[in-house]
């Protein structure tokens, strides 16, 4: 008997997962050169306000917190485009706060309040005088 023609099999769409993880590590050698080629340019593309206020209000250790922020928001961008690929905020719209305990999390600006997907965000950051790691897992 002759076989049946096959039909092709549905293409299934993957679905993104449900968890995203990403860490960045930053040179303080080379944050320091951008930062002094990039100047205020550079600071208003990369950090919110707020940010730039609680570096600058701790002066003497100022250039870890911005690297433990600039890190802070490449780990963010890795941890989301896992869990939706067709989110790439801009590094200005990943904002870290802290709480009045120093524990750092994400607020995210990148679209109207109404229209933001659902994505939890946690994150750690850590610095010493060379370098600035930050991790960041997104649970969609
Ligand atoms: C909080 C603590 C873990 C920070 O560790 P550290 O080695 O001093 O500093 P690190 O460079 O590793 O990390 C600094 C970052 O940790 C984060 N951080 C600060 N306090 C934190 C906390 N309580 N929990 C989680 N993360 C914290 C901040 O993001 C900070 O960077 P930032 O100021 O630029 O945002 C440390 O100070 C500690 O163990 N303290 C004793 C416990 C304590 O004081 N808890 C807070 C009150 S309950």
């Amino acid at each position: 008997m002759p076989s049946k023609p096959r039909r092709p099999r549905a293409r299934r769409r993957r679905a993104a997962p449900l968890f995203g993880c990403g860490v960045d590590v930053v040179e303080l050698s080379r944050f320091r050169q951008a930062l002094a080629r990039g100047g205020e340019p550079f600071m208003r593309r990369i950090f919110t306000a707020q940010e730039a206020a609680y570096a600058r209000a701790r002066r003497p250790t100022m250039l870890l917190h911005l690297a433990g922020r600039f890190a802070a928001k490449e780990a963010v961008i890795k941890a989301l485009s896992q869990v939706d690929p067709t989110r790439a905020p801009a590094m200005n719209q990943v904002e870290v706060r802290n709480d009045r305990l120093g524990r750092p999390s994400i607020v995210l600006h990148d679209r109207p309040r109404a229209r933001r997907k659902r994505v939890r965000l946690h994150i750690s950051l850590s610095h010493v005088d060379t370098v600035a790691v930050a991790s960041a897992i997104a649970i969609r």
